[in-house]
């Protein structure tokens, strides 16, 4: 056993078995909190060396401060995306890590999930079968090879993703703010503008990050410059899209299907069985009573590999800190990037 304490906030079943497995190797205390970290749950984590905070853990000014006067030392977060942190406030009080790169296949797959699912209407086949109604009127679909999909953001996501829709014999093209013309031929797809991209794209796909640049950039005016009926899918962040233009886009048919992994308030309701309750958000609410829309709870991420991936990279994050004194996946808010470029032997980090 080791006395190394850490608090690990809004814990599910799956998280304590993934991370109990782990943590065979580690022996550190865990306690795991069903609540989520934000302003008022910080003080739960006092006396503990260090926090694991998810994707709807509130990590702005008014947590970080109460974690660092009460003497945590670094943040785990076990995702992948970092919008909920104000990295700005963290820097030179507490470290923060992440898990960069624990399954690009599994969100990518379940994208395709999405559209597959919206294309051919399985949610509703599923359903009328299900009550003995075998007709398929209303069910028409539309070959996918052929058709032209947009990529918002070719990292690690976007690029699986490509491949898997090259191989439906679809064609690509793709907006990244860094565009990676090297990778681009060899994988068959080309890069664009966002205009372009709106205008020739059957289906769009969301895999940027969410930052100050990308927050609503699907809004009305975006909506407006895409193909009649196209699909949008977002397995991002619910940020990017301005869900009040999205339904609108929904009514006026622009937006023919909308596939969405993740919504803009979903911190409330996402993760959660609130199906004694009544919902109400009217957004949400409203987006379920389109057919065609198929909203899922953030699991993209939620395979067993990745699962596997996030305990392991998120311990090691954890051990490497306290025990060898550097974090593999540290986030640098001077460079922002993870690793830090800058981390050599002169220089343990940015930090
Ligand atoms: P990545 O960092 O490998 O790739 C992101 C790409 O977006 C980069 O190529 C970057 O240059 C590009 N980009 C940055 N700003 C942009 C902008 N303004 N416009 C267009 N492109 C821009 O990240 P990865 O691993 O591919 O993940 C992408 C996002 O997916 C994450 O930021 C996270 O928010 C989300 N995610 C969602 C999950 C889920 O379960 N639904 C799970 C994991 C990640």
């Amino acid at each position: 056993m080791s006395d190394l304490r850490v608090a690990f906030f809004d814990s599910k079943p799956y998280d304590m078995k993934s991370f109990d497995s782990e943590n065979q190797s580690y022996g550190y205390a865990i306690k795991y909190f069903s609540e989520k970290l934000n302003p008022d749950t910080a003080p739960l984590a006092a006396g503990y060396d260090a926090v694991c905070a998810f994707v709807n853990d509130d990590l702005s000014a008014g947590t970080l401060e109460k974690l660092c006067a009460s003497g945590v030392k670094l943040v785990a977060l076990r995702c992948a995306g970092y919008n909920n942190i104000d990295l700005k406030v963290a820097f030179g009080k507490i470290h923060v890590a992440r898990v960069p790169d624990y399954s690009p296949y599994a969100v990518a797959e379940h994208a395709v999930a999405l559209m597959l699912s919206l294309n051919r209407k399985i949610h509703r086949a599923y359903y009328r079968v299900r009550d003995n109604n075998f007709s398929i009127n209303g069910l028409l679909g539309f070959d996918m090879h052929g058709k032209t999909a947009g990529i918002i953001g070719t990292g690690k996501i976007g690029q699986v993703l490509i491949k898997i829709l090259k191989g439906f014999g679809m064609n690509v093209v793709a907006y990244d703010l860094h565009p990676r013309e090297d990778i681009a031929g060899e994988a068959g797809f080309s890069y664009t503008t966002m205009d372009k991209l709106y205008a020739e794209s059957d289906i769009i796909s969301l895999h940027c990050p969410l930052n100050t640049e990308t927050y609503h950039l699907i809004n009305n005016e975006a909506i407006n410059k895409m193909k009649k009926g196209a699909m949008l899918i977002n397995t991002g962040r619910g940020q990017l899209i301005d869900t009040a233009a999205l339904v609108e886009g929904l009514k006026s048919g622009t937006i023919g299907f909308a596939g969405l992994d993740v919504y803009e308030e979903e911190s409330e309701y996402f993760f959660e069985d609130k199906s004694d309750e009544i919902i109400l958000d009217d957004i949400l609410a409203r987006l379920n009573t389109f057919n065609n829309v198929i909203v899922t709870s953030h699991q993209a991420f939620f395979t067993k590999e990745a699962l596997g991936n996030i305990s392991s990279t998120t311990m090691k994050n954890i051990a490497g800190f306290f025990k060898d004194g550097s974090i593999p996946n540290e986030i640098c808010y001077r460079c922002g990037k993870t690793p830090c470029p800058r981390k050599d032997k002169t220089q343990s980090s940015c930090f």
